[in-house]
């Protein structure tokens, strides 16, 4: 078993999000082109952000990760840490509006599209930035505080959330987030 099992995890969980990022620019490109999108394919989407962006992926770094990076001395406000939690929660802001949009898209709303268009690309930008900062940034600097056994709490812990979730939960939607690209086209 390797030292970095619990950053392993996560970089995981960012390449199913990145693909998901690549998929909504996808969604965003076929509503801009006057098709239709499947109001369930973008009710997955919100599902997709909040049960594996949010309560597994976010929760295992914020619940998780961060405090044990804060216990090896790393601050807990400002950079890296008081920051990245700062993007969550506007993440997490944007999850909201994006499921209001689709209501509306759902109900006919003509002026829906195009809020589902921008919302759909601005989450996109936003999983992207934010999974390379943690990925280029804060995860090799994370791989050098934490000892092995501290990761191998870390990987313990993880499988409780997964576990909380329903591991097939986690798996049916990590599939989700990987083929939405080809879903979108
Ligand atoms: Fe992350």
């Amino acid at each position: 078993m390797g030292d970095s099992v619990a950053l392993d995890v996560l970089e995981h969980e960012h390449d199913v999000i990145r693909k998901a990022a690549a998929g909504m620019e996808a969604l965003a490109a076929r509503l801009e082109s006057g098709r239709t999108v499947d109001v369930n394919l973008l009710n997955g989407v919100v599902e997709f952000l909040r049960v594996y962006g949010r309560a597994c992926h976010q929760r295992k770094e914020e619940d998780l990760l961060f405090p044990a990076l804060a216990r090896r001395g790393v601050p807990s406000v400002g950079k890296p840490l008081g920051s990245l939690t700062f993007e969550h929660l506007k993440e997490w802001a944007a999850v909201g509006a994006l499921a209001g949009a689709i209501r509306s898209y759902a109900a006919g709303d003509r002026d829906a599209p195009a809020r589902v268009i921008a919302l759909l690309r601005e989450m996109a930008h936003f999983y992207t930035d934010h999974a390379w900062n943690e990925s280029n940034l804060l995860f090799p600097y994370a791989a050098r505080v934490l000892t092995p056994i501290d990761q191998a709490e870390l990987l313990a812990q993880f499988e409780i959330v997964d576990r909380e979730i329903g591991k097939d939960v986690v798996e049916r939607l990590a599939r989700f987030g990987e083929k939405l690209a080809e879903e979108a086209a």
